[in-house]
């Protein structure tokens, strides 16, 4: 088959497949692309637009790269704005519109902020790992088929929206639903950390591998993490807060088998909760 023909074929087959979209691995800011375009280089006082006789083009710079002349930025300027604005914050609300201002994490420009859900006075506070396409759309953690099977997993132990609150590792949806980067995780863990600090649950429970491998700092997977009880700690808590991790929701609903062990997780909630663990 001629080369073009090939590609012909593949796309067929993607349309064919249900592919209505086309994504990258990479967010595109394109309300800076729309807005550079809008820019008043266009007007009639534009500098010359790049042509044949027009001087070499720069590539555009973004404040955080170091430029040949400045003096080197420091390693992860965002995730040093990112604990400013963070450790600023005094309650969630707060916290909520640090995140709105937060400029360091790409992700918020192809996304909807999913800051949390429930009582932010619960014993028990879930994180989970990012919000999936209903979660975007409603703003809200856990509202599409995962969050129906965690609220039947939190029914089964007599817990509800109103009795524990609930986020993420992630404020803004991969994506296409990809795994969240080491970059764009590390780039909103300090808001994470901080909004720990400000719920100060009794109980903290990590859905899925990316947040207990993060929140516990751990490299094992999942089936070594879960299921255990462990202390998080946090420069901002004044005391260490038992946590457990468990299987995520999502893997449960691919993957019924483990919902067995999940359940043992969650009655080791339960007891801890009723304080007979
Ligand atoms: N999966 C998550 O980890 N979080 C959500 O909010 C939804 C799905």
């Amino acid at each position: 088959m001629e080369t073009t023909e090939t590609t012909l074929f593949q796309l067929r087959w993607l349309i064919e497949a249900g592919a209505d979209e086309t994504i990258g691995a990479e967010p595109r800011n394109r309300y800076q692309e729309s807005a550079k375009k809008a820019s008043p280089t266009s007007s009639p006082h534009a500098a010359p637009k790049a042509g044949p006789h027009a001087p070499p083009k720069t590539e555009p710079r973004l404040a955080t790269q170091p430029s040949a002349t400045a003096p080197a930025a420091p390693a992860a300027p965002e995730t040093g704005s990112a604990h400013s604005l963070a450790d600023a914050a005094k309650n969630l609300e707060e916290l909520r519109e640090a995140l709105l201002l937060f400029e360091g994490c790409p992700l918020k420009e192809t996304a909807n902020l999913v800051f949390a859900d429930g009582n932010p006075k619960a014993k028990v506070m879930l994180i989970g790992e990012a919000p999936g396409a209903e979660e975007d759309r409603q703003g809200l953690p856990f509202v599409g088929p995962s969050g129906k099977l965690l609220d039947r997993m939190l029914a089964a132990i007599g817990l509800d929206r109103r009795s524990v609150y609930i986020s993420n590792v992630l404020f803004w949806r991969p994506p296409g639903n990809r795994t969240p980067t080491p970059a764009e995780i590390s780039a909103c863990l300090p808001f994470v950390e901080r909004h720990i600090e400000l719920v100060d649950p009794e109980i903290l429970v990590l859905l899925g591998g990316p947040a207990a491998k993060t929140l516990m700092g751990r490299n094992d997977g999942i089936m070594k993490l879960r299921g255990k009880w462990f202390e998080y700690e946090s420069r901002g808590m004044s005391r260490p807060v038992p946590t457990i991790a468990s299987f995520h929701p999502a893997y449960l609903l691919r993957s019924p088998i483990q919902k067995r062990a999940a359940w043992a997780d969650f009655l080791a909630v339960q007891a801890k909760l009723r304080g007979n663990a």
